[in-house]
């Protein structure tokens, strides 16, 4: 261990290098070195414009956060590995570097509000990438279900057949669900704030101007008081939360793709690109994708509960507890970045199978409440019509026949408005048609619900890009100009 964060009011020798090992955030910290590195030339370039330090020095250290941020960059960045953390690993390197300047990078600084920035930073980047995965998939759902007009299925409540919709329908509700869950992501990265400038936990004596480095990481603002930044991890529960709801949403597309790819539903097809076998049984043809995309939310909710669990209860300030924020924090983009690409790759290879979709719906007396609502267009009040088309099921089903199959003037000793014209409502195809309420799945309904997926993907493009990545963030601060004006 260099030392760095030591004096002799610390104690002599050090700590044990068993404790210092097990407690140190190293080996986790390296995901996010990039944005430390990032964020110290930020720092640096601000105390130089302050006068905080001179710009010669200023000059040093941040080409030599360049030179680290690139070699970081290419995967060629070795830091000494016995540090408490990246932080101290990054100014022990650097004093390596270019020697005794280096003690000068941590003025008005504590690794409480850099920690508390590089994990901002590493949020704002993965969240601005997930948003474009998630806009485009969103996008790619809406073409799907532009494609998908003419299919027919049954929805399902309760898992039982219920009403024919449309597979466009289908495909559409996947994606409002996903837009749904892009937009919490979207509100995650916004309200991010800069919290360099806090210091330890109360801020610094010196000069410094926060407005500058919120600048550079513009449209940031400062956050608002120091020791509520170094105690707070608000911003890392509302990113595990929208990365959550990613999962979620796609969780629930794979599982409708899991069981209606059974031959029990059979209503939709795998090709082979996306299927798994069994080590035993030659016939098999598994979803095993969408299976563990299902899973992973188990551990995308697991990483929600962790960080509230962590943080209920802490007292304000830093604690070093938070530094367990890292395995939620960092596993929640991979898990929504990852299922939102083997969604995106799976999806095309699914295939709606309409001549199922149709058996299904003529099996499973889903136009029931189409017949029960054309005897309401007749005047008949609805809980009469619904008694009446009841007692039509269960007739055929005394019969073992479709409702179709049933004669007129069978139906209308049920009722006598079931005549020809009503029981025009049992077609499937004009089941879906009639269902133009706002939201229904009548073709000009999902019309406008494709049209508003469409904007909902360019509008979450947008505001990601609004944001900006990492990359976009360190050109704007390696080039910002370190003279005091
Ligand atoms: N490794 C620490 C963390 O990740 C950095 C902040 C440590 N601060 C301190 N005063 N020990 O939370």
């Amino acid at each position: 261990m260099s030392g760095i964060a030591r004096t002799s009011a610390t104690g002599s020798g050090g700590m044990l290098p068993e404790l210092l090992a097990w407690s140190s955030s190293f080996a986790d910290d390296l995901a996010f070195v990039q944005e430390d590195l990032v964020g110290s030339a930020a720092h640096v370039t601000m105390l130089a414009r302050t006068g905080i330090v001179s710009r010669d020095d200023a000059r040093v250290l941040r080409d030599a956060l360049r030179v680290l941020f690139d070699e970081a960059r290419a995967g060629a960045l070795v830091l000494p590995s016995n540090e408490e953390d990246v932080h101290m690993a990054v100014e022990a390197e650097l004093g390596k570097r270019v020697g005794a300047v280096a003690g000068r990078l941590h003025t008005a600084r504590s690794r409480n509000d850099q920690v508390a920035l590089d994990l901002r930073l590493h949020v704002r980047d993965q969240g601005v990438a997930l948003l474009g995965e998630a806009a485009a998939l969103i996008a790619t759902l809406a073409d799907r279900a532009a494609e998908e007009k003419d299919v027919l299925l049954p929805a399902y409540t309760h898992r039982q057949r219920a009403q024919p919709v449309s597979a466009a329908f289908l495909v559409a509700a996947w994606g409002v669900g996903l837009a749904r869950a892009a937009e919490v992501v979207a509100f995650a990265v916004e309200r991010l704030e800069m919290p360099l400038g806090s210091g330890a936990c109360s801020g610094t004596s010196l000069p410094i101007d926060r407005a500058l480095v919120a600048r550079l990481f513009a449209p940031w603002v400062p956050t608002q008081n120091a020791l509520h930044t170094v105690g707070d991890r608000d911003f890392a529960l509302d990113w595990t939360w929208g990365a959550a709801r990613v999962v979620l949403a796609l969780g629930r597309i794979a599982s409708d793709v899991v069981d209606f790819s059974t031959s029990e539903f059979g209503l939709v097809r795998l090709d082979g690109a996306i299927a798994a076998g069994s080590s035993m049984m030659p016939q098999k043809k598994n979803p095993d994708v969408f299976e563990l995309v299902r899973g992973k939310s188990a551990r995308a909710t697991g990483n929600v509960i962790a960080l509230l669990t962590l943080m209920k209860g802490l007292a304000s300030g830093y604690n070093r507890d938070q530094q367990e924020d890292r395995g939620p924090l960092l596993e929640a983009g991979r898990l929504a970045r990852g299922c939102t690409e083997v969604v995106s790759l799976a999806l095309p290879h699914v295939e709606f199978d309409g001549e199922r979709g149709r058996r299904a719906l003529d099996e499973g007396f889903t136009q029931a409440t189409d017949l029960a609502e054309a005897l309401v267009r007749k005047g008949v009040p609805f809980r009469e019509a619904y008694k009446a088309v009841g007692a039509l099921v269960a007739e055929a089903v005394r019969e073992g026949v479709g409702l179709r199959a049933i004669a007129e003037a069978r139906a209308q000793a049920i009722h006598p408005d079931l005549d020809a014209q009503a029981l025009l409502a049992l077609d499937p195809a004009a089941a879906v048609a009639a269902k133009e309420s706002a939201g229904g799945t009548g073709p000009r309904s999902v019309g406008a619900q494709i049209t508003w997926l469409r904007e909902q993907a360019s509008e979450l493009s947008r505001r990601a890009s609004a944001q900006g990545s990492l990359e976009t963030v360190a050109r704007r601060v390696f080039a910002e100009p370190l003279e005091r004006p």
